[in-house]
């Protein structure tokens, strides 16, 4: 057995690929790159490194495959399931994308934009935009989250309902493989029934098969409209009902709809400090609405009002907010869109984002906020998340009396399992958009079926015999590998 090239060689062989000035070597440069966004996974590695081209990408894969060298491929860094970062072993190469940040090019009557995986969702929205079109993925993190990591991660999102996951609005991509070939399938094509469609096996793979490098993205008309509601509803059950109206009146018009619990509203109140609930009394259960389309508004926020009107008469509707301008609206998305970030400042969050069928869901929360206040009847239950999808993030969050470290010392286990083993008994997921990365790779042994494990192991050999891409994430060892 050869072995394994110092950390200076190894620098050496990337500063010869990419540059002195793509390298980064010192503790502080690479704190970023080593630490997920949460602060709760925190590796090390001899360099990370910052290629500028698909070539470089593709160098620095060949040079790492024939010297053994893992490889962690990184875009914004903002994984809630530490999939995007190195082992404290020091031995992965970090490989971020951030500086491959150029739009391509956007084809306006094929309706698609080319991109480097190092754009920023914001920069991919922004550039639809310029161009009088809407590229619909709507996450949070937009800022700093890039395509290839939306890829990599299968992104959803507050606009699933309407415009499907990342998987729905890609048309090609460029990968580079382990051992450094590139595999492209850069083209616009809505229809290509020419055997496996490959690009598939790199979404939601999480850097373990392919570093993305490029994507064809799927572009939508702007919509000339949209109304917006935050209404107070009975229960999550009455949320379903409410859900399956506003389909029935406004069809495919209907694009986020959010449920959000009382203590998840408190939350992020508090940690906002300048907002204020659109509603005047406080409610246990919240729903955001937004129904956008290319009517004219007039027509949208009649279709709304028929919405409310009818889930007010059957007892389903308490109360509502309609946003009467675009900044009220905004301030409706803002409460909902910093939960996440509420929930990271306050810590001692248990976070589960599991999905059921929408005919479970009700149910589901019901069963499995009892059983979770009664091990810790303070907990406060921060449920919230993309109803519409059958999406929720069920959060239960310490007791204000209680240190992070000590909930989450005697619970994040047991309610962990216990909500996602109640998940799973409804036919439902335990990762719905959030991915399994480190943190919920060895649950995958219990949630998925030997074949089905099998054969993801079967893939990973085929592309990565070495297990040389993001080593140690996603896949669970097999008791009896084939
Ligand atoms: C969200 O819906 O806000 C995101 O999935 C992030 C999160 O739950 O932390
Ligand atoms: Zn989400």
């Amino acid at each position: 057995m050869t072995a394994l090239p110092s950390p200076d060689h190894i620098l050496a062989a990337m500063q010869d690929i990419v540059g002195a000035s793509g390298c980064l070597t010192d503790a502080a440069d690479t704190e970023s790159y080593v630490t997920d966004y949460r602060r709760l996974y925190r590796g090390k590695s001899p360099v990370v490194v910052l290629p500028a081209t698909t070539e470089q990408v593709s160098a620095v894969m060949a040079w790492c495959y024939a010297h053994d060298v893992p490889v962690v491929p990184q875009g914004g860094n903002t994984s809630l399931m530490g999939g995007a970062v190195p082992d404290d072993s020091g031995t992965a190469v970090v490989i971020n994308l951030r500086r491959m940040n150029r739009v391509l090019a956007i084809d306006t009557i094929n309706d698609t934009m080319t991109v480097q995986a190092g754009v920023t969702l914001a920069g991919a929205r922004a550039a639809a935009e310029e161009s009088r079109r809407l590229f619909p993925l709507r996450i949070g993190s937009e800022g700093s989250c890039q395509i290839g990591g939306n890829l990599s991660t299968n992104a959803g999102g507050t606009a699933v309902l309407r415009y499907g996951n990342m998987r729905d609005l890609v048309l090609g991509m460029e990968v580079v493989l382990p051992d450094g070939r590139v595999f492209s399938s850069l083209r616009g094509l809505r229809k290509d029934n020419t055997g496996y469609d490959l690009k598939h096996l790199f979404v939601g793979a999480e850097g373990t098969l392919g570093i993305i490098t490029a994507a064809v993205l799927k572009l939508m008309p702007q919509p000339r409209a949209s109304a917006v509601a935050f209404i107070a509803v009975e229960s999550p059950d009455a949320a379903v009902k409410l859900l399956g109206e506003a389909r029935q009146l406004a069809g495919p018009a209907v694009t986020a709809f959010e449920l959000i619990s009382a203590p998840a509203l408190d939350l992020v109140l508090e940690y906002l400090g300048d907002t204020a609930s659109p509603l005047p009394e406080r409610h246990d259960w919240m729903v955001l609405v937004e129904l956008t389309s290319g009517a004219d508004e007039e027509a949208l926020n009649a279709t709304l009002m028929q919405i409310l009107e009818s889930g007010l008469e059957r007892g389903w509707v308490k109360d509502a907010a309609v946003a009467a301008s675009g900044a009220d609206a905004q301030t409706f998305w803002r409460i909902r869109e910093e939960i996440s970030d509420a929930q990271t400042r306050t810590g001692g969050s248990i976070k589960c984002d599991v999905s059921v069928p929408l005919s479970r869901i009700a149910e589901f929360i019901g069963n499995a906020s009892a059983r979770v206040l009664a091990l810790e009847p303070a907990t406060r239950m921060v449920i919230y998340g993309h109803m519409g999808d059958g999406n929720v993030h069920f959060n239960p969050l310490r007791p204000k009396d209680r240190s992070a470290a000590d909930f989450l010392g005697q619970w994040y286990k047991p309610v962990s399992d216990l909500v996602d083993g109640l998940a799973h008994a409804e036919n439902g997921s335990i990762s719905a958009e959030h991915g399994i990365g480190v943190a919920k790779r060895d649950d995958l042994r219990q949630y998925k079926s030997q074949v089905e494990l099998e054969l993801m192991w079967q893939v990973k050999r085929a592309l990565d015999p070495k297990n040389l891409l993001n080593p140690g994430r996603v896949l669970p060892g097999l008791d009896s590998p084939k």
